[in-house]
């Protein structure tokens, strides 16, 4: 199910109403700065996601002096356009609201399948600067799509962790610690495996697309996979019970799928070291594309690309190459910019612009 073609919004930041007839190739959004760019990328991410890049404060993302907010988009399937599916989020401060073709939805996960998208902004570089949160997010995105069990396994494994975290911090006695173990190291050899195969998978791909972007390179990219827990581990559970007073000290569990990482590397080199800042904005770009071209493999569809500040992120001849790859894969994508000069339009049959003002759009020639 992936391409938008309508867009609305009430209330959603600085947008007063929004209503847009997306098109199924660039969709270019320009604006000054404030104008309401990065609040529309927002928007789309949060109704697939259910979270904001910008914001855990649903307040925040209420138009100020109004006390809701609403998104809606209808989303199509680009082999069926005639399977149409209409996804609504309503936020006040302090709940929420999801629905799917009228009917109200309780998991954020439902719509997520319904709308598979990725999301490139000028701090996207901090999944290979910050810590392994962000590629656990990776990952995990990739297994989402890939593995229909593995939101439930995940799911078990947070909640289990959790547990076991509280009775850690509330020092209660070893076996009311200890009765989650099993459990959380079923769960973490489920995800693990997961993670591992989604990897394996992806590496091709990733490769082509550093070589696409980045043929000066001279060595080729491989993914660390690292579990979240010593390699040469033969038994987790026996781990886990021989450092049973550490997490108590620590007053939470060291080991288990929820400390897993991917080290990216460039022959014996550490991506971080080798690549330069725009290097590792266009490895960036890499990841993504790869994951997409394996999400279309396996899902028969394309995902849907949202791009905040293209000239922020890529200079002239690498925002050509991306948006060139991006048509050459079919996936539609939302791009933003400050000037419409920067961003070259390949397709005229398959691109649309709007100009964007105090949340208020208007659409261009192009
Ligand atoms: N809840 C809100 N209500 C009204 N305006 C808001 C709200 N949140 C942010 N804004 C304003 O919206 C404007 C647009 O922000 P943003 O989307 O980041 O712009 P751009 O990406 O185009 O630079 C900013 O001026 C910001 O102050
Ligand atoms: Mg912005």
């Amino acid at each position: 199910m992936t391409q938008l073609n309508r867009l609305q919004l009430q209330h959603f930041r600085n947008a007063a109403h929004i209503h847009c007839q997306l098109s199924p190739g660039l969709n270019l959004f320009v604006g000054d700065n404030a104008a309401g760019k990065t609040s529309l990328i927002e928007a789309i991410w949060l109704l697939a996601t259910g979270r904001s890049f910008r914001t855990r404060q649903a307040q925040h993302l209420i138009q100020h002096s109004q006390t809701e907010t609403t998104i809606f988009a209808e989303v199509c399937s680009s082999l069926h356009p005639e399977r149409i599916n209409r996804i609504g989020m309503q936020r006040q401060n302090g709940a929420m609201s999801l629905r799917l073709n009228g009917e109200s939805v309780r998991s954020q996960s439902e719509i997520a399948q319904q709308i598979p998208v990725q999301l490139l902004t000028p701090e996207s570089h901090r999944l290979l600067e910050e810590g392994p949160k962000a590629r656990r997010q990776f990952m995990d995105w990739g297994c989402f799509y890939q593995f229909p069990e593995f939101i439930q396994y995940w799911r078990q494994h947070k909640r289990i962790l959790k547990q076991r975290n509280h009775a850690l911090k509330k020092r209660l006695p070893a076996d009311q610690v200890q009765l989650w173990d099993q459990h959380l190291v079923a769960t973490s050899e489920h995800i693990d495996q997961m993670r591992r195969n989604y990897l394996q998978a992806l590496t091709p791909y990733l490769e082509e697309f550093c070589l696409a972007l980045m043929p000066e390179l001279s060595e080729s990219v491989h993914c660390h996979y690292r579990s979240g827990w010593p390699k040469a581990t033969e038994d987790l559970l026996q781990l886990m019970q021989q450092n049973f007073a550490k997490d108590l000290q620590l007053g939470h569990t060291q080991y288990g799928s929820h400390r897993a990482d991917i080290r990216f590397k460039f022959g014996t080199q550490e991506a971080m070291q080798i690549l330069s800042r725009g290097q590792q904005k266009l490895f960036v770009c890499a990841l993504m594309l790869a994951q997409a071209k394996l999400h279309q493999q396996v899902a028969e569809e394309p995902v849907i690309m949202l791009i905040d500040d293209l000239p922020a992120e890529l200079d002239e001849f690498h925002r050509l190459k991306l948006l060139q790859l991006l048509r050459e894969l079919g996936i539609q994508h939302l791009v933003t910019s400050t000037a419409l000069g920067l961003i070259p339009v390949l397709d005229k049959n398959t691109s649309k612009a709007w100009k964007i003002d105090q949340g208020a759009l208007n659409e261009l020639e192009i």
